[in-house]
This record gives C-alpha cells, structure tokens and sequence, in this order.
C-alpha cells in the first residue's frame, strides 16, 4: 500500500480520526494539506508532527459551515499545490445529540451546512484539479445505515447527524457513478463509536457500555483504527473499488 508522492486534502485535519488520516497518510508517503476550521494550534503539531518524520504538510483554513467556506477551501488548495489533487478525504464534521423535542432550526442548519453542503461544494470545487487515479473518500458513520443509541422519545439520540450522513452516503454512490468513466473513484468509510472529543459520551461507564455492547471487537474505536482504512481505500491498491462504504466499526450492530 503506497501514498507515495500524492497530494492529499484531508479536511478537519487538526483533531481525532481527521489528524490521524493526515499522519497515516504521511507514513505511506503523502504530501498532506491539513485542513482546519478553529484549532490552528492543532493543526500546527500535526503538521510539525508530519515534517519532524520527514514528511510533507502544510495547515490550511477553512470554516465549512459558511455558504463559501468549500470555495475557499479549493481556492487556497489550488494555491498551495497548483492544479492536481490526487485524494480528497472529507472528513470535517459535526454532530449534536438530542431528544427530538430539544433539536432547533440552527441546530439543524450547522448539521447540514457543515456536514452536506460542506462536503457537496468541495467535491465540485476540487474536481476541475482532480483527474483519472485521483479518488475521494468521504468519512460517514454507522449511523448512516443503523439507529444507535436507546431508542426513546425522552432520551437522546443523533438522528439528524445520522441523517447528513445518510445523504452523504447517497452522494458517495452518484458520485462514483458520475465520475467512473473520468477514472475518479469515490467511496465511504463508515466508522463506529471512535474515542474521539465528538464522542466524548464514551468517557463515562455508561457510555462505554453502550458502545462496548453494540460491539462484537470489545474495546473502544481508535482514530488510527479509521486512518489505517481510509488510506488503504485512497490507495491505488483499492483502485477496483468505488461507491462503496465500508464499515469499520469492530464489527457493531451484526
Ligand atoms: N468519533 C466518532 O465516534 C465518529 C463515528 C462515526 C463518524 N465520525 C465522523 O468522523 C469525522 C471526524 O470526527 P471526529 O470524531 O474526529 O471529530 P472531532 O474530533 O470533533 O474533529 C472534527 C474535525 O472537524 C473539523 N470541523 C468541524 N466543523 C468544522 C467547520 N465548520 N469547518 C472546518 N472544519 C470543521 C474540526 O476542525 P477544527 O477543530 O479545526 O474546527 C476537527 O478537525 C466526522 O465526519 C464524524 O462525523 C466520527
């Protein structure tokens, strides 16, 4: 498996399964674009992270959650590589658990505009710079297939995060289909409960419990766990599959 000399764009670089990416890619022999919207300072030690090893990386901003925030993302890629992106990973994201009687229309707004309308614009941003070998990987959930949590009207659940990903996995099989015969391939990972600041629910007993026992592996998810896929998926060794999704989520929910 080799990432050598590609140029790659990882959005929400600077933290959890987005900043393992962008070193997993680094290792294979990437040049990383690490993207971030507000940890600059992150964003900074992964790419000292990057450049300390040997590799090539460079921070870059970008809020997603603005209407021209995906503009300005492929506008400052350009600037910073030229006109050819190999991987895109679209792994930025957002999510928000509530009961459905606590959920607001901003709430709402900030899932879809960061998570969907975020994603959907970069991805027609970045294609005049993407060509034949290039591929897209964009990081969904298990919540795009399955309903995870207790069930209940008074307990909370993620259904509208669920449901960003759900329509991202529906772009992910138009996308492939749209862009095959131009050689771009386009697929999802699906990640379970991964130990991350989104997932902070797991730092309680309660919590682990309740991922531990949807879960045939019984140990919680690592952002390494997600990267390791991602990069294999971006490789020219997955170069026969596209418009999938693949689940890594230690075997939840079978
Ligand atoms: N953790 C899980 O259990 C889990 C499970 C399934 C799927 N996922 C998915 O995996 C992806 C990464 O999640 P994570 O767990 O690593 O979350 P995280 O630790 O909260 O990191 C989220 C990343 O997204 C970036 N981001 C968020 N809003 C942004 C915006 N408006 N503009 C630009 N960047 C933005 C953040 O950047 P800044 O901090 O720089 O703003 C950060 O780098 C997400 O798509 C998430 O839905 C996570």
């Amino acid at each position: 498996m080799t990432l050598e000399n590609k140029w790659a764009l990882i959005t929400g670089a600077s933290r959890g399964i987005g900043r393992a990416t962008a070193l997993a890619f680094a290792r294979e022999g990437a040049h990383v674009l690490v993207h971030y919207g507000r940890s600059a300072k992150e964003a900074e030690t992964a790419v000292s992270e990057i450049r300390s090893k040997g590799g090539q990386a460079e921070a870059i901003q970008a809020d997603l959650s603005t209407p021209d925030g995906a503009a300005l993302l492929a506008s400052r890629t350009r600037s910073a590589i030229g006109d050819h992106l190999d991987v895109l990973v679209a792994n930025a994201g957002v999510s928000k658990a509530s009961r459905i009687a606590g959920y607001t229309v901003e709430d709402f707004d900030n899932l879809y505009a960061t998570n969907v309308r975020g994603t959907f614009f970069l991805v027609q941003q970045l294609l005049p710079i993407m060509s034949e070998g290039s591929n897209i990987v964009v990081v969904s959930s298990i919540g795009a297939r399955f309903v995870v949590g207790v069930p209940g009207l008074e307990n909370p659940s993620i259904l509208a995060y669920a449901s960003t990903k759900g329509a991202l996995e529906t772009l992910v099989r138009n996308w492939a289909a749209i862009l095959g015969p131009q050689g771009i391939r386009v697929n999802a990972v699906a990640p379970g409960v991964i130990e991350t600041d989104m997932s902070n629910f797991t730092k309680t007993d309660a919590g682990r419990e309740v991922a531990l026992g949807m879960q045939a592996l019984k140990r919680l998810g690592k952002p390494e766990d997600v990267a390791d896929v991602v990069a294999f998926i971006a490789s020219d060794n997955a170069r026969w599959i596209t418009g999938a999704s693949i689940p890594v989520d230690g075997g939840s929910k079978l």
